[in-house]
């Protein structure tokens, strides 16, 4: 701690931009070496088929989640070729849980852009991953430096937060030139030479720090190795940054879930359309209200169990399962199949329905 106040007491206040740049590379890469995650399953590898499925699964996803499901793919998709050569509902089916399932289609998409266009090869520059499906500015950045040690900035939401908050960045991030200038303070920061020795453990530093010291609330000031140079520290409020106006609009919808089961306990399951909510996995059939679903069934003998709330980004979803027990041989009269028990693992289904079936 002495050390700590010591170093901000020996920063000059007037440091000149390149100085500041400098210090801040320079301590995020040794605090990276010490104190950052060095041992996750993705890491000290420079395959990019490994790199960029850890980091699509990590976008929006606990590292504890994405620990689990990683090596799980892994095994059933070795490589590029395996997973474009796979049917989505295979790969829908691996990542069923995750979440965010645009990110299994996208990741499908990549993998036979990269066997079709790139000959089987992750390109090799951010510029170049970023017109693939499913990875934006941000990531191909994070695959070039791992992979590659291009000198490209990442700007994953952690990351904002801990520019921001060093830069004392105050711009409204809401308005696209302000997240622009921000991009550009980012690159402004990278560590002057490219390469394998400083831009992994550089980036991968950043996220660290978002993830384990520079956290929304209450960050850990006296343990970041940049607090000597972090204008929100100085200012005593790190926890204003980022400033960001736009609040997403969330919506309330109520779903009632059919669960019919026939006398081998096999349960009634229907794909999802292909855009909206839990888009192409296998599901409950959903209805907009208990009439509608009283309506098709036809059915006097519904059990009505209790709701539960599943939120989702923009959602807050109240499903209201309804139980219908059929004899063998019948069918509910909707699209569909029975399915048994042994087989809801390896069809896609959504995490809260895996839950309530599983639970049953
Ligand atoms: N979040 C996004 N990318 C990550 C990575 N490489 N390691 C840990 N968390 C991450």
């Amino acid at each position: 701690m002495t050390e700590v106040l010591a170093a901000r007491e020996a920063a000059p206040p007037f440091a000149s931009h390149q100085a500041v740049a400098t210090a801040f590379a320079s301590q995020v890469i040794h605090w990276q070496q010490s104190h950052g995650r060095n041992s996750l399953p993705w890491q000290n590898t420079q395959d990019p088929y490994r790199v960029w499925l850890s980091e699509i699964m990590l976008q929006q996803t606990q590292v504890s989640s994405v620990l689990e499901y990683f090596p799980r793919f892994l095994a059933r998709f070795p490589d590029v070729q395996s997973l474009a050569a796979a049917s989505l509902d295979d790969v829908l089916a691996l990542w069923s849980g995750l979440g965010y399932y645009s990110r299994a289609r996208n990741l499908y998409r990549c993998a036979q852009q990269v066997m079709e266009v790139h000959g089987g090869r992750f390109p090799p520059t951010a510029e170049l991953l970023q017109t693939l499906p499913g990875i934006g500015r941000s990531t191909a950045a994070a695959i070039a430096s791992f992979c590659y040690g291009e000198r490209a900035a990442i700007l994953d939401a952690n990351v904002k937060r801990v520019l921001t908050r060093v830069l004392g960045f105050d711009a409204d991030l809401a308005v696209a030139a302000n997240e622009r200038a921000l991009w550009d303070q980012a690159t402004a920061l990278l560590p002057a030479q490219a390469g394998l020795h400083t831009m992994p453990r550089y980036t991968q530093g950043l996220m660290d720090l978002g993830a384990t010291v520079c956290m929304p609330r209450q960050p850990t000031c006296l343990l970041c190795p940049v607090q000597p140079v972090c204008t929100a520290q100085r200012e005593g409020a790190p926890e204003k940054y980022p400033v960001k106006t736009r609040k997403l609009k969330r919506s309330t919808e109520s779903w009632w879930l059919l669960w019919a089961q026939d006398a081998a306990g096999r349960v009634w399951l229907q794909r999802r359309p292909d855009a909206g909510v839990w888009a192409g996995l296998y599901c409950l059939p959903v209805f907009e209200s208990r009439d509608a679903l009283a309506a098709t069934t036809g059915a006097a003998e519904l059990e009505d169990l209790p709701v539960f709330l599943h939120v989702l980004t923009h959602k807050d979803l109240y499903l209201h399962p309804v139980q219908l027990q059929l004899p063998s041989g019948t069918r509910p009269g909707l699209e569909g199949d029975w399915v048994e028990a042994a087989r809801w693992p390896e069809v896609g289904l959504p995490a809260p329905i895996r839950k309530l079936l599983s639970a049953a």
